[in-house]
This record gives structure tokens, sequence and C-alpha cells, in this order.
């Protein structure tokens, strides 16, 4: 399930590059991503969606490095945004605003202008008033906004409770049961233009029902629609196909793709897609250094360089990502030294772990490659205990190179201001 990364000779490498080189040019904590693990799913999704009309909108809060959004704007891809940062940061990496949707539940006003103004490809609505204040700016442009409701199919994407969103009870889209009254309003609206359809349920989903199921509610939602004269060009189905971390085991592409295609042909209609996770967490590791071996009467810690402010997923989810050696021991990764360490960062918080009870022979000074840290790993990481984020490095075959550089100390309160007694 790593494609881009394996062992040779005991070291471990990424492509063609050992991640001692890498440790050694660019230090630790640092996120290393490969090139070529990227393209690869972003082909495997085109493959396998080539018999019908789609384009795949890369969801950047994922992992939005300039670097990472390039390549995938190179290869064709559109892309999913939440804000207008983000939509910046897509035009900046050469990507096109006519391929971006933007999702998200509180779009501002200048959010709205932004993106009209760039002239993106759809709006997902996800309230009434959203639409209406859509509406107000692109009247005020005079434009014409182009839409897609987004619906909340109720259906149990059976993943973590934080990272579902197509629940009648989470915060996202527009009830099914008033979808069609908010699309009628919507055409009632001077200013805009309906085009589509969309629904996103979750995220790190490993079954394909929940999302046959929310693709059988938009279908009948859009067969309703064409009875009133609605007609849409295009269906959305979000992101949210999950990836393996340690034992999981998800559907994969091309099993997505046969399970929907039957139905998709059926439409006849364009294709969105927004997949993160899916695209870039096993493109990614991060490389931290064992500081401190802390063996406690009840449990053995390893403190890293590397914190939760650098990857938030097991504090924040409880998530399990894997920990693997640079170094293979010689004598097998079970020997004599092999014990059960919980590998921690140095903030001041119990929550501050990146795994528990990993079996592994430990020494300090050891690099260690937390794996499946391509996705929302560097993007939801933040300067808890002023600590600098960490560099962010791009490999191809047997190159490398730097794509965001660590943060330095000093920037981190470069903004602030002394407070003047008067
Ligand atoms: N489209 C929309 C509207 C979304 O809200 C999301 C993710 C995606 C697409 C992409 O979903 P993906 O293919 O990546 O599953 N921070 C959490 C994941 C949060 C996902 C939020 N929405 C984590 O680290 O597990």
């Amino acid at each position: 399930h790593l494609p881009a990364l394996g062992y040779s000779d005991e070291a471990l490498f990424i492509e063609k590059v050992s991640i001692s080189e890498l440790v050694a040019h660019y230090d630790t904590p640092c996120y290393v991503y490969s090139k070529q693990a990227i393209l690869e799913v972003y082909q495997d999704y085109s493959d396998s969606f080539a018999a019908i009309d789609h384009q795949i909108c890369y969801a950047v809060k994922a992992n939005s490095n300039l670097a990472v959004l390039g390549i995938l704007a190179q290869a064709g891809a559109g892309f999913d945004i939440v804000s207008r940062g983000e939509l910046m940061r897509v035009l900046a990496a050469g990507g096109k605003a006519s391929k971006v949707v933007f999702s998200g539940v509180g779009k501002t006003y200048d959010d709205i202008e932004y993106a009209l103004t760039q002239g993106i490809a759809c709006f997902n609505v996800e309230s009434d008033s959203e639409l209406m204040l859509i509406n107000e700016v692109a009247q005020k442009l005079d434009k014409r906004a182009p839409i897609s409701l987004r619906v909340n199919p109720d259906v149990d994407a059976k993943t973590h409770p934080y990272i579902s969103t197509g629940l009648k009870d989470n915060k996202f889209g527009i009830a099914h049961e008033q979808a069609l009254a908010v699309y009628k309003q919507a055409a009632g609206l001077s200013h805009i233009d309906i085009v589509g359809i969309d629904c996103h349920i979750g995220s790190q989903l490993t079954e394909v029902e929940p999302f046959i199921a929310a693709l059988d509610k938009v279908i009948e939602l859009i067969h309703s629609l064409k009875s009133k004269g609605i007609t849409l060009s295009h269906v959305d189905l979000g992101g949210g196909l999950g990836v393996r971390y340690i034992d999981e085991t998800p559907v994969s592409i091309g099993e997505f793709a046969n399970a929907l295609l039957p139905k998709l042909k059926e439409l006849g209609m364009t294709v969105f897609f927004e997949p993160g996770r899916s695209v870039v967490a096993n493109a990614g590791v991060l490389l931290t250094r064992v500081d401190v071996l802390k063996p406690t009467e009840h449990k053995n810690f390893a403190i890293v360089d590397a914190a939760m402010n650098d990857l938030i997923r097991p504090a924040l989810y409880q998530a399990e990502m894997a920990v693997i050696p640079n170094r293979l021991p010689s004598d097998g990764i079970n020997n004599d030294d092999t014990q059960p360490w919980d590998i921690v960062g140095a903030i001041c918080e119990t929550g501050d772990f990146l795994a528990k009870d990993r079996l592994l022979s430990l020494a300090t000074g050891d690099i260690l490659a937390i794996t499946g840290a391509g996705a929302y790993g560097f993007t939801m990481s933040s300067n808890y205990n002023s600590r600098g984020r960490a560099s962010e490095v791009m490999v191809s075959e047997d190159t490398h190179q730097l794509i965001r550089k660590r943060e330095s100390l000093e920037s981190l309160y470069a903004d602030e201001i002394l407070w003047q007694d008067k």
C-alpha cells in the first residue's frame, strides 16, 4: 500500500532517494512527498472513470503545498476549495479557476466576490441564505453565479464521527427533503445559474455502499428536478475514499468506479469528484528523530522532534498511523531489543502522541517515518508551543527539492506588536 516507500539493503527509500540523504539535507521534522505516487493515484482516478465525462477536483485542504497543487494542475486536475486562500493557492500554482468548485458552509461576501471575479466553475451551496448572498454579490458584479446545491442525503458514512458529514445532525448541506424547494428558489433568482448537484458524506470511507446509497438519493432528486423543468449538467459526488494507514482495507479506486459507473453512465451527466486523502495520504511521510528515550515502570516513551503541532490526527481523531524505522535492524524487526514504545512529542499535553504501543527497537538519534502523512498532515499543523512548522520536500525518482522552508522561530512573532503604554 506504500508503493513510493520501500527498504533496500535495510535502508528506507522514498522513490530512489534514501531517507538518510533527505535527513542530511533537510533535517527533521520534515514532510516528504513522492511526485510519482501523487500522479499514480490521479491517473488511477482518470483511467477508472474514462468511460464517462468527468473532472477530478482535488480537495486542496488535504495538502495545499503549491508544488503538490502545481503537479496536479499540470496533470489536468481541477480543485475543490473551501476558502479564498485556497483559491489563491490554486491560481498561484497554475490551476485554472474554470476547474474549481467551492465548498464550505460559511462562504463570506469577500470569498464569493473573489471566486466570481476569477470565474470558478461552481459554488457548492450549503444553505438558502448562502444562495441569497451569492445572488446579491453576483448582481453587484453584474455576473451570473454557477451553483450546485450540496444535498445532505442522510447516509451513514460509517467513519469517525468528526469526519462524517452526511448525517441529518451534521452542519453540512441542505436536507434532502428541502432540496427541491431551494432549487425552485434558486431558479427564481436573477443572477444564479443552476448547473449541478453535489453531495459529500464523509471522509476515510472504506466501503462503497454509503457512496451508492448517497448516489441513489441524488439520482432521485435529479429526476424530480427534471420533472419540474430544472435540468443540471453535472453531479458532484464529493470525496471521501479511504486509504490504508495500518490494516484498513478500503475499496480500490477501480472497485469504487466499477460500482458507480453503471448508474453514472445511465445518468449521462458530467461527474465531478473531490478526492483529497486518497490522492496524497500515502504519497507522504513525516520524518522525525528520536531525541529522548524514557522508559518508565508502566510505559516506554520515545520523545521525538515532531509533535501534535506537526501532525494532529492521532491526538484529534485517535487516528492510527504506521511508524517505521529508517534502518531495519540487521537482526530483524523483532529482535531482542524490540519493545512497545509510545512515540510522543515534546509538547506540554498528554494528548501529544503520534503513536502508541508500537513494537520497535529504538536508540536515541534514530530516524522514524510516520507513513500516510501526505494528507491532513502539514495542512493541519500549527505553531503551538512556539514551534516552527516543519519543512516540506518533494521527491521525484532520484531527485529531491525543498518545497517549503522550515519556519524560522523569529517569523512566528514577526507580525506581533508590543503593547505601548501611552
Ligand atoms: N469535499 C468536501 C466538501 C470535503 O469536506 C472534503 C473533506 C473532501 C471533499 C475531501 O475528502 P477526502 O477525499 O479527503 O476524504 N482532517 C480529517 C479529514 C477531514 C475531511 C474534511 N472534508 C482527517 O485528518 O482525517
